[in-house]
C-alpha cells in the first residue's frame, strides 16, 4: 500500500530535479524593485506594491514582491547580534513587518544580499562570516524568497563560488523556512554547471536594460542552456522590462511582448519590473494585457517545466553582427518550440530581424511551417491556436503564420484535432 502510494506519488512530481526544497515547481512569478526603482524605495512604495499584487496580480499567478538591492542599513550591522538590519529611516518598521503585511494579503516577500562583502551598490552583504546569521535573520523575518548577488567577492570565492553559494543554500535549508534561492552571479563560472544542485535559479547573464540588442543578447546565450532548466530549477535571463522606461531605453510595446513571450518559453522566472501600483492606468493598459495574458503564462507555469528550444531557423541573406549588410534584403526568423503536458507544443515564430526596429533591409513576415521541422506527425490534423490574437485555425502538414513585424512574435498552441 505504501509502496503504491509512494509511486503515484512519483508518477505526479515526475522528474525529481537535484535540488527539490518544495519550492516553486514552476517559475515563480512577482515583481522587483530594481529594474525601475533601482536604490529608491521604501516602506511606502513597498506596501503599495503589495497592494498592488494582492489586488491585481495574484490571480494571474505573480505572488512574489521582491526588495533588491540598498534596503539594508548603509552603516552596517548590529554591534551585539551581527545581524542586517533594514534602513531605519526607509524601512522604519523593518522587513519582518513588511513580510506580515505581504502574507496577510496573500502575497510573498523577497530579499536582497550578496555573497560577496558588499552588495553591488555598497550595502553589507553576508560574505563570508555572515551566510548563517543572514539565513537565519530572514527565515525569522518570514522572508521568502532571496537574489544572492555577485559584487565584492575576494579569490576565494571567486575560486569556488558554488562552495560559497552552497554555504548560503545549506544555511538555507538549515532554517527550515522554504526560502526560494536565486543564486546571481551574472552567467560566470557557468552557474548551469553547479547551481542546479544548490539553487532555484541562476542568472545567465550580466544586466538586462530595455532595449531589443540586450534582450536578443540575452536570449541567444540562453538558448544552448535548455538541458539544465527543469522542475524547481531556472535558467535566469534576468528580471522583465516590459514598460520599464529607463532613458534612452525602453521597449516597444511589440518588442515588449515578445520578450515576455520569449521569457515565459525558457521557463525564466517572470519578475515585473513596472510599476505595477499604475497597471489600470489607461495609458498603460497595453502593458497590462501583456503580463496578464493568461495563456502565455500558462506556458511558463506549464507543469512538464522544460525549456523552450530553437526547432529551426529561417535566415538568408548576409547579417553581420545582427545587421543585414546585405543588398538584396534579408530575412531572420526563429522558430522556438516548448513541450507541454498532454503531448501539446507551444511553437513561438520570432521576426527577430535587426537591431533597429526600421532597418529596411528586413521586412513584415509571414513563415509557413512544416509541421515535420516541430516534431509533429504529417497524417495528423492540428488545433492552432494564436495565443496573442485569440484566433483558432486547423492545420495539416503544414502551417502558415500571421504576418509577423520586425523585432515580433506570433505563438501558437498545437493541439492534435479529435
Ligand atoms: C547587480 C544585479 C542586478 C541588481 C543590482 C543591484 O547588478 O545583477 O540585478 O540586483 O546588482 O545593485
Amino acid at each position: 500500500m505504501k509502496l503504491n502510494i509512494l509511486l503515484a506519488a512519483l508518477l505526479v512530481v515526475g522528474y525529481v530535479s537535484a535540488f527539490d526544497n518544495g519550492v516553486a515547481r514552476t517559475p515563480p512569478m512577482g515583481w522587483n524593485s530594481w529594474n525601475l526603482f533601482a536604490c529608491n524605495i521604501n516602506e511606502q512604495l513597498i506596501i503599495e506594491t503589495i497592494d498592488a499584487m494582492s489586488s491585481k496580480l495574484l490571480k494571474y499567478g505573480y505572488q512574489y514582491v521582491n526588495i533588491d538591492d540598498c534596503w539594508s542599513r548603509k552603516e552596517g550591522r548590529d554591534n551585539t547580534t551581527k545581524e542586517l538590519i533594514a534602513d531605519p529611516i526607509r524601512f522604519p518598521r523593518g522587513i519582518k513587518y513588511l513580510a506580515d503585511y505581504a502574507h496577510s494579503k496573500g502575497v510573498k516577500l523577497g530579499i536582497y544580499s550578496d555573497v560577496g562583502f558588499l552588495t553591488c551598490a555598497g550595502y553589507p552583504a553576508s560574505g563570508k562570516d555572515f551566510y548563517e546569521i543572514d539565513a537565519k535573520t530572514f527565515a525569522k523575518w518570514g522572508v521568502d524568497y532571496l537574489k544572492f548577488d555577485w559584487c565584492f567577492t575576494d579569490d576565494e570565492i571567486r575560486a569556488a563560488p558554488w562552495k560559497f553559494y552552497g554555504r548560503m543554500s545549506q544555511a538555507l535549508n538549515s532554517t527550515g523556512r522554504p526560502i526560494f534561492y536565486s543564486i546571481c552571479n551574472w552567467g560566470d563560472f557557468k552557474p548551469w554547471e553547479w547551481a542546479p544542485k544548490i539553487s532555484n535559479s541562476w542568472r545567465t547573464t550580466g544586466d538586462i536594460n530595455p532595449s531589443w540588442a540586450s534582450v536578443i543578447d540575452i536570449l541567444d546565450k540562453n538558448r544552448p542552456l535548455h538541458q539544465f532548466s527543469g522542475p524547481y530549477t531556472f535558467n535566469d535571463p534576468d528580471m522583465l522590462e516590459v514598460e520599464v522606461d529607463r532613458p534612452p531605453n525602453k521597449l516597444t510595446v511589440e518588442e515588449a511582448r515578445s520578450h515576455f513571450t520569449l521569457w515565459a518559453m525558457l521557463n525564466s522566472p517572470l519578475l515585473l519590473g513596472n510599476d505595477i501600483r499604475r497597471i489600470d492606468d489607461q495609458d498603460r493598459k497595453w502593458a497590462k494585457d501583456i503580463i496578464t495574458n493568461e495563456e502565455v503564462i500558462a506556458l511558463s507555469q506549464d507543469n512538464l517545466v522544460l525549456q523552450a528550444k530553437v526547432l529551426y531557423e529561417d535566415k538568408r541573406g548576409e547579417i553581420k553582427d545582427n545587421k543585414c549588410v546585405d543588398q538584396n534584403g534579408c530575412v531572420w526568423i526563429e522558430v522556438w518550440g516548448k513541450q507541454l503536458v498532454g503531448g501539446n507544443i507551444a511553437v513561438a515564430v520570432l521576426n527577430r530581424a535587426g537591431v533597429d526596429v526600421n532597418d529596411p533591409k528586413f521586412k513584415k513576415e509571414s513563415h509557413t511551417i512544416p509541421l515535420k521541422s516541430i516534431g509533429l506527425s504529417d497524417t495528423n490534423e492540428y488545433v492552432v491556436r494564436n495565443l496573442w490574437t485569440k484566433q483558432k485555425t486547423n492545420a495539416k502538414q503544414q502551417f502558415t503564420t500571421d504576418s509577423i513585424d520586425q523585432h515580433s512574435i506570433a505563438v501558437y498552441k498545437f493541439t492534435k484535432a479529435q
